[in-house]
């Protein structure tokens, strides 16, 4: 089974790559580095044993997947290329717009061309459903309108995979609603390398534990939750990588054409940044001198899944613990700090 990974050498492209050469899918990755390095490849390689064939491209540039791949079959197409930053995003929405949407647009006018029967798995994210009224969150959610150009690539998105697949028979499709990824691979040779100021939480106190960042600000203790601080459903990265391979499995198995759908991916439970840092601090035996600051803009109270679907649907369950992840992101941040230091 041949698989076209786009943004493979990022956080969750390099995971789901390592995970589908694993069970020996044909992995061929494409990437235009905008936040990723060269060097996740050669780590692919060291865990695997199995060097995937890379492409330096950039999904906007229309014609370059045709002209590359001209005489190439994929059975299967994992979308991970975009841009991700919630602040970023909306300093700069023209960007978002053409780098997430474009590209999209550009990826399935590829698929298309081939004329061939291509699975196809998309990157979204539980930021479609916003604050939902009720938790834990379903599929039935509403997609609500969102507050960041980023929640409004991802929305139209699925949107225009959904529209392509209802006219097209060749394509069948699911959009992956993630909730919040984190953790690191067990050897420490990929994990998340974000540019600046982390968004995401662990990340953000990977690095303050390391003594990379001054504070550890924790945005508002004020909310209606059991500690007053935000809840989210994290999720292992490898699970989260092992949920895409799933997936291509269950659409490799359907009977159907046009197929389309979305699943929630998350663990079912809601974690709050206290008992976050808490778990953090009992795992790795590190005391966080963390400050309370204001609510950040934008942030929603509580948001963790269903699972219900992905689990009788696809048949994928979650397997390991926060404290696994949050071990592997640590023992992540020090190697990364070992190699700065080298
Ligand atoms: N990490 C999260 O918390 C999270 C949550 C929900 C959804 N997602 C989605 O999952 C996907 C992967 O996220 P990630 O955390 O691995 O991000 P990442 O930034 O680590 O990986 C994305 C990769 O895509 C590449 N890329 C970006 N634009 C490209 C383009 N135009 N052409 C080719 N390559 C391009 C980047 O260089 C990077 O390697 C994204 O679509 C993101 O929106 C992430």
């Amino acid at each position: 089974m041949k698989i076209l990974v786009t943004g493979g050498l990022g956080f969750i492209g390099s995971h789901t790559s390592v995970e589908l050469i694993n069970k020996g899918y044909d992995v061929t990755i494409i990437d235009n580095l905008v936040n990723s390095n060269i060097s996740v490849l050669k780590n692919i390689e060291k865990i695997t044993g199995i060097r995937p064939e890379f492409h330096k491209i950039d999904l906007r540039n229309k014609n370059e997947l045709k002209k590359k791949f001209r005489s190439n079959i994929f059975n299967g197409v994992i979308h991970f290329a975009a841009l991700k930053s919630v602040s970023e995003s909306v300093k700069n929405p023209e960007l978002y717009l053409t780098n997430n949407v474009e590209a999209t647009k550009n990826l399935l006018d590829f698929i298309a061309s081939k004329n061939r029967k291509t699975n196809l798995i998309f990157s979204s994210s539980c930021t479609v459903y916003g604050q939902a009224k009720k938790l834990p969150i379903n599929e039935s959610s509403p997609v609500v309108k969102q507050e960041s150009p980023y929640g409004e690539s991802k929305k139209i998105c699925e949107e225009i995979i959904r529209n392509e697949i209802v006219i097209n028979k060749n394509i069948n499709g699911i959009s992956l609603r993630y909730f919040n990824p984190i953790g690191a691979h067990e050897s420490s040779l990929i994990g998340e390398h974000p540019k600046g100021i982390p968004e995401n939480l662990v990340p953000y106190i990977t690095q303050f534990a390391i003594g990379k960042r001054k504070e550890l600000i924790i945005f508002g203790n004020d909310y209606p939750t059991i500690d007053g601080t935000c809840i989210r459903d994290y999720i292992h990265i490898k699970d989260l990588a092992n949920a895409h391979v799933s997936a291509l499995e269950f659409l490799s198995k359907m009977k159907k054409e046009n197929f389309y759908d979305f699943f929630n991916v998350g663990t079912g439970r809601g974690t709050t940044v206290l008992e976050l840092i808490k778990i953090f601090e009992d795992t790795n035996n590190i005391k966080l001198k963390y400050k309370i600051g204001n609510r950040r803009a934008g942030d929603i109270i509580a948001a963790y899944a269903d699972i219900k679907k992905i689990n009788t649907t696809i048949g994928w369950y979650a397997k390991n613990t926060i404290s696994n992840a949050l071990k592997t992101a640590w023992n992540w941040e020090k190697q990364q700090s070992k190699l700065n230091d080298n």
